[in-house]
């Protein structure tokens, strides 16, 4: 059975979470886009981890995590959670593999990130972290792949040929120094040579294993919202985060996948700029974020919280091909008297159910609401779906209803255990 799991909002819906709970039951776990702008957390024993670029299945010894060609690689940052998880005792050698043909993130990305976000007067509130330039490079046929890092002479005239139009542009137009070809070559040969074991064919390897029907499952990163298509552009990410990218991302065909998860939070959240219809006022919004915890797990940035948006996520049910949820964090609305879900949009007289891609109708849209009665008692101790109060059973029916798939899987806290299947 090969599973792609997506988040259904804009990211963070605790699709880490999922991964490492749904990990015992593969051979591998794959990320497939994005880079370190994710931060994946998983909660174990009390003990939390976040994990960047790592495949949220590394903590199951014996099983296969597999970094493909999709994803953009910071070496600086994957060496470092690679010696982070070791530390742990977490052994990787043999079971963690990079794919030769991830592009690779040069500290002109991450400075080149920062630098055009000052430029720009509709800011997108990136991570910094150098993706957009990179993926940029990529579709510019000017990027660098983990592969060319074990080729010193390779490696010589790509990066060469960079820095001369990177250093250019850069004093030019931004009125920063560059960057010195000597130093970043010598730092990316050593990263290489570092890697140099976990280089692999990955789009190979994941079908050769296909064909002996290993169980797979694809770890998206960011959201739906967030997909450079189908997100709220050009409020999004760089990459194809629906389930879709799973396949580019790999390699692996689509008549390989067997089925689609989609996570959503029970409410949502954002973080960075863009238009957000349910987004609660400022104290609702405090209220949430504390007992949420919602700060970004990669940048430490407060989380914008709002109602859960069933226009939204009945889109990206659509668009990721989702046969069943997993809702996490139904715990969070443990305390509130009433939980409100948007159930359609209104702009200048007109009411929609589909989520517009006019991005001005979904800036000015107001929400419409239909409520819902709270639970008031705390589940996270609540250990099977059955158990739940009615009025829980009420909140997740109807979001099943509004969104067109079944919740397979409801989550009530941050642990493994607080995990109800259905
Ligand atoms: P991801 O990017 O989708 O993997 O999500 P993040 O890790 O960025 O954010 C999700 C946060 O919610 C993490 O801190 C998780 O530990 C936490 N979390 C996941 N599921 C639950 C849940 O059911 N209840 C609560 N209270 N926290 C949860
Ligand atoms: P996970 O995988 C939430 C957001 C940024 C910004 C926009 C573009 O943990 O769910 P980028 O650095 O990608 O160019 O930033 O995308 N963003 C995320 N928001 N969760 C993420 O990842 C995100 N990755 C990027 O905040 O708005
Ligand atoms: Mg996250």
């Amino acid at each position: 059975m090969n599973t792609i799991l997506v988040g259904l909002q804009w990211g963070d819906e605790g699709k880490g979470k999922v991964i490492d709970v749904l990990s015992k039951d593969v051979a591998f776990v794959v990320r497939y886009q994005g880079g370190n702008n994710a931060g994946h957390t998983v909660v174990v024993d009390g003990e939390s981890f976040v994990f960047h670029l790592l495949p949220s299945g590394i903590l199951h010894q014996g099983k296969v995590c597999v970094i493909a060609n999709g994803v953009v690689v910071d070496p600086v940052v994957l060496l470092d959670e690679m010696s982070m998880i070791q530390k742990k005792g977490v052994k990787i050698e043999g079971r963690l593999k990079i794919s030769e043909q991830a592009h690779v993130i040069f500290p002109y990305h991450r400075i080149l990130d920062g630098l055009r976000e000052t430029k720009r007067s509709n800011k997108i509130g990136t991570t910094g972290r150098g993706i957009g330039p990179c993926y940029a490079d990529k579709a510019s046929r000017c990027g660098i792949r983990m592969g060319d890092l074990l080729n010193p002479r390779l490696l010589k005239d790509k990066l060469q040929d960079n820095i001369k139009e990177k250093n250019d542009i850069f004093k030019k137009v931004y009125r920063h120094p560059g960057f010195s070809f000597k130093d970043l070559y010598a730092s990316y040969l050593a990263y290489g040579r570092s890697l140099k074991n976990f280089i692999c064919d990955t789009s190979v390897l994941l079908n050769d294993a296909i064909a002996v029907k290993k169980p797979i499952l694809f770890e998206g990163a960011q959201g739906t919202f967030l997909d450079i298509d189908f997100g709220t552009y050009p409020f999004v990410t760089s990459s194809n985060t629906i389930s879709a990218g799973a396949c580019s991302g790999t390699g692996v065909a689509p008549t390989k996948i067997d089925r689609v998860i989609g996570v959503v939070k029970a409410y949502t959240t954002r973080v960075g700029e863009g238009p957000f219809v349910t987004e609660f006022s400022k104290s609702m919004n405090e209220d949430i974020r504390a007992k949420g915890r919602e700060f970004g797990a990669t940048t430490g940035r407060p989380r914008r919280c709002g109602w859960f948006d069933a226009v939204m996520v009945r889109h990206a049910v659509i668009l990721n091909g989702a046969d069943s949820l997993a809702m996490m964090k139904l715990d969070v609305l443990d305390q509130l008297d009433t939980i409100r879900v948007c159930v359609a949009y209104t702009y200048k007289g007109k009411t929609v159910q589909r989520f517009p891609s006019d991005l001005e109708f979904v800036k000015n849209a107001k929400p419409v609401y239909k409520d819902f009665r709270g639970w008031k008692i705390n589940i996270s101790k609540i250990r099977s779906y059955k158990d739940l109060p009615r009025a829980t059973k009420d909140y997740i029916a109807a979001i099943e209803d509004l969104c067109g798939a079944p919740a397979s899987i409801v989550s009530v806290g941050s642990g493994r255990d607080e995990t109800l299947f259905r």
